[in-house]
């Protein structure tokens, strides 16, 4: 039983090895991108506030508690022809579609804000 154990642990390993290589690790988890944005598109934080409850200085409205398909709509606005808004039409652009599937399925998790 011993080398059985061997071989698993060594096979657990390789595992890991393997899934932490896999193209697909290259996306962070929406949770990442909202607080610490992707690379190349910025923090939501930084301008939709520390809990993405809103910040009217900043003109940012809640993000919380929103729908994901209506954030992913909202996203595709921004970045398309139609999306004048420039600071969010720079986000928008510089998410990926995975990026953005994460990020509006993380957001739609959290408790929204209260009024
Ligand atoms: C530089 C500031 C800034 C950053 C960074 C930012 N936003 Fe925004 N966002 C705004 C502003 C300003 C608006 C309101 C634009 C408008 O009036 O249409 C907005 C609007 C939105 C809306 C529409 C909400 C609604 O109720 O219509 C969504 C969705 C959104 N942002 C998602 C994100 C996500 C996701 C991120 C992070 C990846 C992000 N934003 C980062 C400034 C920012």
């Amino acid at each position: 039983m011993r080398m059985g154990r061997h071989i698993l642990a060594l096979a657990t390993t390789m595992l890991v090895a393997v899934w932490s290589t896999h193209p697909l690790a290259a996306t962070p988890s929406g949770e990442v991108i909202a607080h610490q944005g992707d690379g190349s598109a910025p923090a939501c934080t930084g301008c939709h506030g520390p809990a993405f409850q809103g910040n009217p200085a900043m003109k940012a409205p809640a993000l919380a508690g929103l729908a994901s398909s209506f954030i992913l709509a909202r996203l595709a606005h921004y970045a398309g022809p139609t999306g004048h808004n420039p600071a969010m039409r720079a986000v928008a652009q510089a998410l990926t579609p995975a990026d953005r599937q994460a990020v509006a399925q993380y957001l739609s998790t959290l408790p929204k804000a209260p009024r």
